[in-house]
């Protein structure tokens, strides 16, 4: 391949690649279409693709199969009955267990200590952070992979809630945590639902500091967004609010985000204390 093909090939994939990311939207309802093995390696691969911190893998992935489970999940999460009927499900969990078992089980934790070099240091907030980064940054290809293979996807935050029942449900151990799920699937056939708008790039990115939105700021930002809710009168006080009022009273102040809170701090707590 000569130097100019090679380049008008890595634009073409370049512009493809930016036409799949512009034209993907979450969805929510899938076809009885079967994903092949192949199909599920391909996504599998470009997953593990994603960059990770210090390239130590530091998430895994439970595909959820089991029936029973994935119809629990779905209650688990905020009852949401499209998970249960999802062909692929997959929990990604911040993972430091792995790398403590192999500290451990490999002598490494002995060595050291016996040579004076280190003391063993359980894994702390800034460890789960960083795992967390690693799990939702490898989300975060599967669903542009997933695009691009023609699966539709949809992030499931509710993961997060009734931390408890989705610890015994999943067997997780104590440096493990769900950080996001997904599910795919192809989409069902009557999905043309048009694209969800965006806030301007001038009001995402700011220069060399945070400047803080105000009113004025987020008020413009959000228009498009407020717009939409306006057409399909979703706005609360009989479409007279503000989408302030609607993310304040349906997100902000609702019982799944109380459950959320409640138990992220239980999530937290059992990583740094067992
Ligand atoms: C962190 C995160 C959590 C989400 N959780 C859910 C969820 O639990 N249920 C759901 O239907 N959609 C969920 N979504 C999808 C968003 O609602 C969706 O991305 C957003 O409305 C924008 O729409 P679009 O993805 O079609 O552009 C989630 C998305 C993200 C990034």
């Amino acid at each position: 391949m000569d130097v100019d093909t090679a380049l008008l090939y890595t634009q073409r994939t370049m512009n493809q690649t930016i036409e799949i990311i512009k034209a993907r939207r979450s969805i929510r309802s899938f076809s009885d279409r079967p994903v092949t093995e192949e199909t599920l390696s391909v996504l599998k691969e470009a997953t593990l693709r994603a960059p990770t911190a210090g390239n130590m893998a530091l998430y895994s992935i439970i595909e959820v199969v089991d029936q029973q489970k994935k119809e629990r999940l779905a209650l688990l999460c905020d009852d949401q009955p499209m998970i249960a009927k999802a062909p692929i499900v997959w929990v990604f969990l911040a993972d430091m267990q792995k790398w403590v078992n192999y500290f451990n089980e490999s002598g490494a934790v002995r060595r050291a200590e016996e040579a004076g070099l280190a003391l063993y240091r359980a894994p702390g907030l800034g460890d789960l952070h960083l795992c967390m980064q690693d799990a939702i940054i490898a989300a975060q290809n599967a669903v542009i992979a997933a695009e691009a293979l023609g699966l539709g996807s949809c992030y499931i935050g509710d993961v997060i809630e009734n931390f408890e029942e989705v610890r015994s449900l999943l067997n997780l151990a104590q440096y493990t945590i769900p950080a996001t799920m997904l599910i795919f699937g192809y989409p069902a056939q009557a999905q043309h639902v048009k694209l969800t708008p965006r806030c301007p790039i001038s009001s995402i990115f700011m220069t060399d500091e945070y400047q803080q939105p105000h009113l004025k700021e987020m008020s413009e930002a959000f228009a498009a967004h407020e717009e939409q809710r306006r057409r399909v009168r979703s706005l609360p006080y009989d479409n007279s609010g503000t989408l302030a009022d609607y993310y304040y009273l349906r997100k902000h102040t609702s019982a799944f985000m109380k459950e959320m809170n409640r138990s992220t701090e239980v999530m937290f707590d059992w990583w740094v204390n067992g």
